[in-house]
């Protein structure tokens, strides 16, 4: 298993101070800590061999060329990729949708045609697909969930049709934890030959990725949700659908050679990465991947069940004071535990952890309609990974259980109807 103390020693940021004591990292789903590791890779490279890439004939041109080139490597292989020339680095998850959304589905969508993404998915899956359908004259279809968290597989026979073009789901839900079975779902779709779509944000950082046996045609995740930095991410593709797409974005660096009538694109995946791309973040983000790669996807999952399996346990002592969202099963989760505490609104739970400081995320974490769905307007998110420990989870059943013992006395935080938390 893991050696948290040691882990722990590589994250600065958990020494910090907040609520007079050391602060309990609990919003992982929504952005990760980065070890010494990765601000020291990214520091030296700014030092040492910052130039921008591709271009240029000098040497350190040629370093940050070669060290990004690398990076797109080290991702490649983290995912089990078939090439490096499959993974195309983005800014986040974000931008890979809605680079397949304005790439592929724009010029492949007709009117008439349906796409199927999952009442579970966060706006980022879901909103590209929304605004496509909408130019095209297509329909959009949800696929629902039950009412313990998993998705609703009995209704894939009847919502995907002879009309479905694209399956888009969450290969885990950054509310639920759910881990959805993505070979299931893709079988299903290949079978009326629709593409597939996974959006990997809360899977990649969490359990092992293998793009060879998810069966997907696309996947898309986000840096800074796997100790890597803000501005990284990779939309991994299917080699002969990346052939096939269009860039989204389009300008220096995406091509071969341009004429007046013609352009040649570049090869893969130099198509896809517009403009000068974020290079030092990319060398980071490598770095962060080699560090989950030595400490094992595998252990990190176990890890995080035995988090949550010990959080729920503790969560039985509140009888009925707090109620959890999501599959109770915790090897069926990432370590995400979403929950709210009766008669208190989600964001004063939230305000109220933060003076024992904890931080945890509330709001309907860019998910509203799976909150429409489960009836609440809010949860509160505890999100764990690797550096957290069952000391920390103690002391958050402590505090929660505070905070239930002076319910009366909070002034209640407004909600706010935004799109807080990711
Ligand atoms: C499931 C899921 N998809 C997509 C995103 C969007 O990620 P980003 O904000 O890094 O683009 C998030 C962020 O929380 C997420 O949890």
């Amino acid at each position: 298993m893991l050696n948290v103390d040691e882990i722990r020693k590589d994250f600065p940021l958990l020494e910090r101070v907040v609520g007079g004591r050391k602060i309990i990292y609990f919003d992982n789903a929504a952005s990760t800590q980065k070890p010494i590791q990765v601000i020291k890779t990214m520091e030296e490279f700014m030092k040492n061999h910052y130039a921008n890439v591709h271009r240029g004939l000098h040497t350190l041109s040629q370093e940050a060329s070669k060290l990004y080139e690398e990076a797109h490597e080290v991702l490649a292989k983290f995912i089990n990729a078939y090439s490096w020339r499959e993974v195309i680095f983005v800014n986040n998850t974000t931008e890979a949708l809605n680079t397949i959304a304005y790439g592929w589905a724009l010029w492949n969508i007709r009117e008439g045609d349906e796409i199927v993404v999952t009442i579970m998915d966060h706006h980022s899956n879901m909103l590209p697909w929304r605004l496509v359908a909408q130019l095209k004259n297509a329909r959009v279809k949800y696929l629902d969930i039950t009412d313990d968290g998993y998705l609703r597989y009995d209704l894939l026979d009847q919502l995907i049709t002879e009309k479905t073009k694209i399956v888009a789901f969450p290969l885990a839900s950054n509310v639920l934890g759910t881990i959805n079975d993505a070979k299931r779902i893709a079988r299903k779709a290949h079978e009326v030959g629709a593409i597939v779509v996974a959006d990997g944000a809360q899977s990649v950082p969490h359990i092992p990725t293998n793009v060879r046996e998810l069966e997907v045609d696309f996947l898309a995740f986000s840096g800074h949700k796997m100790l890597g930095p803000t501005g990284s991410g990779v939309l991994w593709g299917r080699e002969d659908i990346l052939e096939e797409m269009k860039p989204f974005k389009v300008g220096g660096d995406t091509i071969k050679d341009v004429t007046l009538d013609a352009v040649v694109w570049h090869d893969l995946p130099w198509r896809f990465e517009a403009g000068t791309p974020n290079i030092v973040e990319g060398v980071g983000l490598a770095e962060a991947a080699r560090y989950l790669t030595r400490i094992g996807m595998d252990n990190i999952h176990r890890h995080e069940e035995e988090l949550v399996r010990y959080t729920l346990k503790r969560f039985e002592e509140f009888a009925g004071e707090v109620k959890y969202y999501g599959p109770l099963n915790p090897a069926d989760k990432t370590g995400v535990v979403s929950f709210n505490v009766k008669g208190l609104n989600h964001h004063t739970v939230g305000a109220a952890l933060d003076l024992f400081g904890i931080a945890v995320r509330t709001g309907m974490h860019c998910a509203h309609p799976l909150h429409y769905r489960l009836g609440i307007t809010g949860t509160v998110r505890a999100s764990f990974y690797l550096y957290n420990i069952l000391e920390e989870v103690d002391y958050f059943i402590e505090s929660l259980e505070k905070i239930i013992l002076l319910k009366g006395r909070f002034v209640e935080q407004v909600p706010r109807r935004v799109c807080t938390g990711t």
